[in-house]
């Protein structure tokens, strides 16, 4: 049922407030703008609940909210509802780069106000937003005379499933850094796992939980009570609180977002939607682009990261990279080992990582000024160690270092099992370090690209110089993971997974495939695929991974050269989980479609539809594929590349090897 609903207008924000200021409602039911999904709150025997559904889907089950504390009683299962407040909310907005240009912001919005019967008599809000595609909810406590500091020991959030539905998931605490491989189990049989938690329900649905605008809170994990119960569980500080706070209090929104195939959880925009506008006055500094960098050969063991007969980042090095880049519309270079420190101790509370000091053979400002009149970007990498009291000291300076010498992209890493040997990365304490690091690079004008980071919850939209992140399992550990590498079914599984959280570092684009240091550990898949993934895979930095000589001469490095890193629109046209994906993007910047296919270690034959092509238009259609004969395993540079005209009505045979892919840019004729 729904009490309340106003369709705004297009474009800017519009907004309707109903109140119900009538005491004592144990239920109230909030309904999505086509009143297909809806939210129920309501209090039994003074137990807050909320359960979820969409035409005959369950998609949560009646579950419980609430909180425990160090420093008070349990809140949430002694309250009743004292009024309600609902509003609609439509609008258009757009975003500076993304997958899409535009996101439509459109929900129907419950705000509960709850208070304790008896006690402490304690209020607090909770807000549910309902989209088309899922929902999202959020506790507020008030500032008030019983409440003033908060020590969460557990948030008590519930997810009940109506069966032991399958999931793809990593371990929230085994693994670092979320680098893992997925394991698909029945939801029962996971370990605790990290978010966005993808579902595949029994009756072929499918839904992801994960949180957005995490700020000043811990993480949130998810564990199996029992056989259908997920349960929020949150990142502890060392002492095992999980959060500190102080009224007033907000916590980040808890999402889920349902749909019928893969390709509806990817083309959600609930988790941008439920953070707030950009904070930042002037984004015109903030640019996409490709990358290379002094990174994959210090992976494969040809350069180091320290000063030595090996050293990567020397002056003559790095404007090589430099001239690559600017001669193959490469807009930056990573330059990694260009700093003091990287041969000292690597432990956390040991490390002196410097962050303005270059080695004696970098020539900082001479590769700086070099860089700037090719007009390359230089990223440059901040590796803490994860020693972030070290990094938060020198700050400032680093940053404001490099937005006078013009580098305006900064890389930065946290290789270790707890930043500054004692706090998860992704606790509380981490969270504000990683929010630190992003407003300040803001004020410097300087993009972030994270590594071993806390997992994205849609933030970018507030702040757009929060570029990209790693935390996946990366294309590196085909460099050095004693397993032989990710698996050919590793990028059929992540676009569903870890991409809902926000764009990925992956770091594709390997054309060759010898590994000299660990012979048995390989890029596990054909080099269309490679191609491929730049199009399946998201990221605004976008890096072509491996080394210039490597490319050189090499016709399939066409495709890199031209592909995008933003674009109009993005649809998925087909998708398994776990078996093969098939993506088209439309480039922002001109008429071009793009399609990137992937396999899992099967061939595969698809017929697809160029229906998303413009009318009644010709396309130049330029074809990157593998050849009869590629095989990830045993000929994986095996490739060919094909042009043809085609048109909307045309349908395209996609065929691809064991490991493989497709690339294909469509060029507009005119
Ligand atoms: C791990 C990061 O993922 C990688 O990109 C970087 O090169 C190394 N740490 C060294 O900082």
């Amino acid at each position: 049922m729904k009490y309340t609903h106003l369709l705004m207008l297009l474009t800017g924000a519009g907004l309707f407030l109903s109140c119900q200021s009538k005491s004592i409602y144990s239920k109230e039911v909030v309904t999505s703008p086509d009143e297909k999904l809806c939210v129920t709150v309501e209090t039994i025997k003074g137990q807050l609940f909320y359960s979820a559904a969409k035409d005959d889907w369950t998609i949560v089950e009646k579950s419980k909210l609430g909180f425990t504390f160090k420093n008070m009683p349990q809140l949430g299962n002694q309250v009743e509802i004292i009024s309600s407040h609902r509003q609609s909310f439509n609008e258009t907005w757009e975003q500076p780069w993304g997958e899409k240009r535009l996101i439509e912001n459109r929900y129907d919005e419950l705000q509960v106000i709850l208070k304790e019967k008896h006690g402490l008599k304690r209020s607090f809000k909770l807000i549910v937003r309902v989209f088309n595609d899922g929902f999202g909810f959020r506790y507020e406590i008030p500032e008030q005379q019983n409440i003033d500091t908060i020590i969460i020991m557990d948030e008590l959030t519930e997810f009940g499933m109506n069966d032991v539905h399958y999931a793809w998931w990593i371990p929230a605490y085994k693994d670092r850094f979320y680098e893992s491989l997925y394991r698909y189990t029945p939801i029962n049989k996971m370990d605790t796992v990290c978010t966005p938690l993808t579902i595949e329900t029994k009756d072929g649905h499918f839904l992801t939980i994960h949180e957005a605008n995490l700020t000043d809170y811990a993480a949130m994990n998810i564990r199996c009570n029992d056989s259908t119960t997920l349960t929020c569980n949150l990142t502890p500080w060392s002492n095992g609180e999980k959060v500190r706070g102080k009224t007033p209090f907000t916590t980040p929104w808890r999402v889920v977002i349902a749909g019928n195939t893969p390709g509806d959880l990817a083309a959600s925009d609930i988790l941008l939607n439920l953070n707030e506008p950009c904070k930042l006055n002037d984004i015109s500094w903030i640019r996409p682009c490709k990358y290379i960098g002094i990174w994959w050969a210090m992976h494969q063991g040809k350069y180091t990261w320290s000063q030595g007969p090996r050293h990567g980042s020397t002056t003559a090095n790095v404007k090589r990279y430099i001239d690559f880049a600017a001669e193959n519309n490469i807009g930056a270079v990573l330059v990694e080992g260009w700093n003091k420190g990287w041969d000292g101790d690597w432990t956390a509370n040991g490390n002196l990582f410097s962050f303005t000091e270059p080695y004696p053979d970098f020539n900082l400002e001479e590769v700086t000024a070099y860089a700037s009149n090719k007009n390359v970007s230089l990223i440059g990498h901040h590796e803490t160690a994860g020693a972030i009291t070290n990094y938060e000291r020198q700050m400032e300076e680093a940053y404001r270092l490099y937005d006078s010498l013009g580098i305006n992209i900064v890389k930065t890493g946290y290789v270790s099992t707890l930043l500054d040997g004692k706090e998860y990365h992704k606790s509380q304490y981490g969270v504000r370090h990683y929010r630190k690091v992003v407003e300040t690079a803001a004020r410097y004008h300087i993009m972030v690209d994270i590594h071993e980071p806390v997992m994205p919850t849609g933030l970018q939209r507030t702040f757009p110089n929060l570029m990209t992140q790693e935390g996946v399992r990366g294309q590196e550990w085909d460099a050095w993971s004693t397993d032989g590498g990710n698996p050919p079914e590793h990028t059929t599984i992540i676009p569903f997974t870890r991409g809902l959280a926000g764009p990925i570092d992956f770091t594709p684009g390997t054309f060759n495939f010898n590994n000299p240091v660990l012979p048995g550990t390989r890029v596990q898949t054909t080099l269309a695929k490679q191609l491929a993934l730049y199009v399946v895979l998201y990221s605004p930095l976008q890096m072509a991974s491996d080394l210039p000589e490597n490319y050189r001469n090499n016709q399939a490095f066409d495709f890199i050269k031209v592909v995008p890193v933003d674009w109009e629109e993005t649809r998925i046209i087909d998708a398994k989980i776990g078996d093969y994906v098939i993506t088209v993007r439309k480039d922002r910047h001109s008429d071009d479609w793009y399609l990137g296919a992937i396999t899992d270690e099967n061939s595969r034959d698809f017929m697809i539809k160029l229906d998303f092509l413009m009318n009644d238009r010709t396309y130049h259609a330029q074809i990157y594929k593998d050849s009869n004969e590629a095989n990830w395993k045993s000929n994986p540079t095996a490739f060919r590349y094909e042009e043809m005209e085609v048109n909307s009505d045309n349908n395209l045979q996609i065929k691809l090897a064991a490991g493989g892919g497709q690339a294909i840019r469509f060029r507009l004729l005119k």
